[in-house]
Formats: C-alpha cells, structure tokens, sequence
C-alpha cells in the first residue's frame, strides 16, 4: 500500500520503514550529499501544542535538504485564534508548501487535517493517541543499538495511560514477534485496553507491573516517559502521580551491561540527572537520530508525489465517538468516519469505539 500522509506508524509496510532506516543512516553518513535534495521545496510546520525535539527535529530537517519552512509554533499567533477551523488552515497551507507537519492537543487531528489536504501530512502528536515520527526514532535507535526489533525484553515505565509515544511505540510492535513486554505503571496510568488490545493476538508477550525493580535486570531496553501534566484534568491527580517513577543509579546497578535506556524527552524528574553520563543513557542520541529519520520521511513523501488517499472504505456512522477528546467531537463539520477492527466499530481518528 502507498502511503500519502503518515498518520499512524502502521500506515506504512514494514518493508518501506526499512527503506527508511536505509536512508537515515545514510543521511547521517554522507549529509552533504543530501544539502539540496528539497531545493525549492516549503514545509509548514502547524504546531498548535508546544514542542522542542520534534518541531526543531523538523525544521532543521527541511533546512538541511535544503527546503524552507513556514509555519506556527504558537496557533495564537495565527487565525486558529479567531475561530479558524483545522480544515480551512489546512486548505490554506496546502496551497503555499508542499509537505505538511500537525501538532495537535486533540486526538485524530492529524486524521482530520489529511482529509481536507492536498499535500503530504505527517502526524508529530495527536493529543494522547499517536506520535508516529517519534516511534520512527524510537525503532530506528533500538534497531540500531539491539540490531533487531524482535526478540527483545522492554520495560515502558511513567505515564502508559496518557503517553502518545508509548502508543504508537506498542502498537507498531504489534508487527514484530517474540518480545516480551514490561509495562510499568501506577493502577491510575495503565496503558488504555485499545492500546494492549493491539497486542492480544501477536506473538508478543505483555505483563502490567507496578515497579522498575520486579523487571530491570531482564531488560535490553527500558523506556522511561514523563507524567503528562498537560493531559490531566486535576492538578491533584498529576501530584499524586509524580515523582512515583524514578531511574536512579540504585535501580540502575541492577540492570544489564547493554541495557539500551530510551526517553521521547523531555524528561522531567523520572531519570536521575548522573544517569545523562552512563553509557546506556541513549537518549541524546536517540533526540539526533530523530532528526535523520525525518529527513528520510520528508524525501520519501517529496519524492513519490502526493495522491489523496481514499475515505470511500471506510463507514460513516451516525453515532458520537465516545472520546472526548477526539476532534470529532470539537470540530463538528467532520465525518464520522469509522472503521471495523476485530469485528468491531471504531472511530477512524482516535481508534476509540464508535
Ligand atoms: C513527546 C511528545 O510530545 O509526545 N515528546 C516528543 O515529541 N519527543 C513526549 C512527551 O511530551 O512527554
């Protein structure tokens, strides 16, 4: 299948991530030779949610093939703040560049701008659905640390309910086979049913555990997340979870020699500040591949030229998607479109039931 916009991980083949890999590697070897490969070619960067790695990964990921950027890194400055729907930006923007990169806090907005655009439209975060660059990053980092992708022992630690990366990270395992995962969370942050669910019928082993230390010496990689204070509700509940995660030297001295230790970043206080000098501490360079792996996407969807994918498979129901937090419910012109997953019916933006 040709993908046009990426808005989940899986909307591409395995094999087509693998090129991918191919090319960020080799973009990281021989950046010269790919100074001018987007000559003449403009991104606009919507980030209606704030943003370091990702919206920095991709500009000067635009700027070093040698294409320029328009865009907002604060939808205030722009007219989202008179009422601007995400269809008509979108329309607009599609009009002035030739690639596109949505940032959104609500879940599906990625889904939604693709419909309406005439360009190429990457997902960088949509609410705490799907962040499918980072999982790009996160594969590309372990495939390059471990040499695989299958067979592996992960640890997923901090906030599974409201992480997007640990999403999409989970969900794009759900196409590799005999990994045996340790997702550690307090009862109030487990990762949601439909993200689990994805794993249920694969040859993936998952176990829901309270603690780094039941699991850390059997790791080849532990991945550490933030608590997302943005997405709760109560300050008092975002208190009562932090701080209840940290890696520190102590827990660390348990775990492996080549334990690969990962973090999307920002990190807040869940990784004690020595571990940044450890060598299994790979984040950093897990931020730089992120850059490289973004240039490979961006030529991939330059190169093959855009075709509007087609919405006519998929169902349009008469009924709310049950999220609140899905666009659907705050952009009310939108389709509901949903779609059948293992005999039921869910919303094609945020994969919740419909
Ligand atoms: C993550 C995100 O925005 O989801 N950061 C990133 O893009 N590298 C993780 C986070 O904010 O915790």
């Amino acid at each position: 299948m040709k993908f046009s916009h990426l808005i989940d991980f899986n909307d591409m083949e395995k094999h087509e991530f693998e090129q991918i890999c191919v090319r960020a590697a080799d973009i990281r070897e021989n950046p010269s030779y790919y100074a001018d490969a987007c000559r003449g070619k403009v991104m606009a960067a919507l980030f209606y949610e704030p943003s370091t790695r990702t919206q920095f990964s991709f500009q000067t990921a635009m700027m070093r093939l040698g294409g320029v950027q328009i865009g907002f890194s604060d939808p205030n400055s722009s007219s989202v703040s008179k009422g601007e729907s995400i269809k008509d930006t979108v329309k607009i923007v599609s009009c002035y560049s030739d690639i596109g990169v949505v940032r959104n806090p609500l879940e599906g907005a990625a889904f939604a701008a693709g419909i309406y655009s005439d360009i190429p439209i990457i997902n960088a975060g949509d609410g705490g659905h799907l962040h499918p660059t980072q999982t790009m990053t996160d594969l590309f980092t372990i495939q390059k640390e471990k040499g695989r992708l299958d067979n592996l022992c992960i640890g997923i630690c901090g906030d599974l309910l409201n992480g997007r990366t640990v999403h999409s990270l989970l969900k794009a395992f759900s196409r590799h086979s005999g990994n045996t995962f340790y997702l550690i969370s307090t009862e109030a942050l487990k990762t949601p049913a439909y993200v689990t669910d994805m794993l249920k019928d694969t040859d993936n082993k998952v176990y829901e555990i309270a603690s780094i230390e039941e699991c850390i010496d059997k790791l080849d990689v532990l991945y550490m997340t933030r608590i997302q204070r943005e997405r709760f509700t109560s300050l008092d509940e975002y208190e009562k979870q932090k701080n209840v995660y940290v890696l520190d030297m102590k827990k660390l001295s348990l775990a492996r020699k080549d334990l690969c230790i990962l973090h999307p970043l920002p990190k807040v206080d869940e990784i004690e500040d020595v571990i940044d000098d450890d060598p299994r501490a790979l984040y950093f360079e897990q931020a730089k591949n992120g850059m490289y792996i973004r240039m490979a996407l961006i030529l991939k969807l330059l190169e093959r030229g855009f075709s509007k994918p087609d919405y006519s498979g998929l169902i349009v129901s008469s009924n709310n998607c049950e999220n609140p937090r899905c666009i659907t419910n705050h952009e009310k012109y939108l389709p509901h479109y949903c779609k059948m997953v293992d005999g039921k019916s869910v919303c094609a933006y945020c994969d919740r039931p419909i």
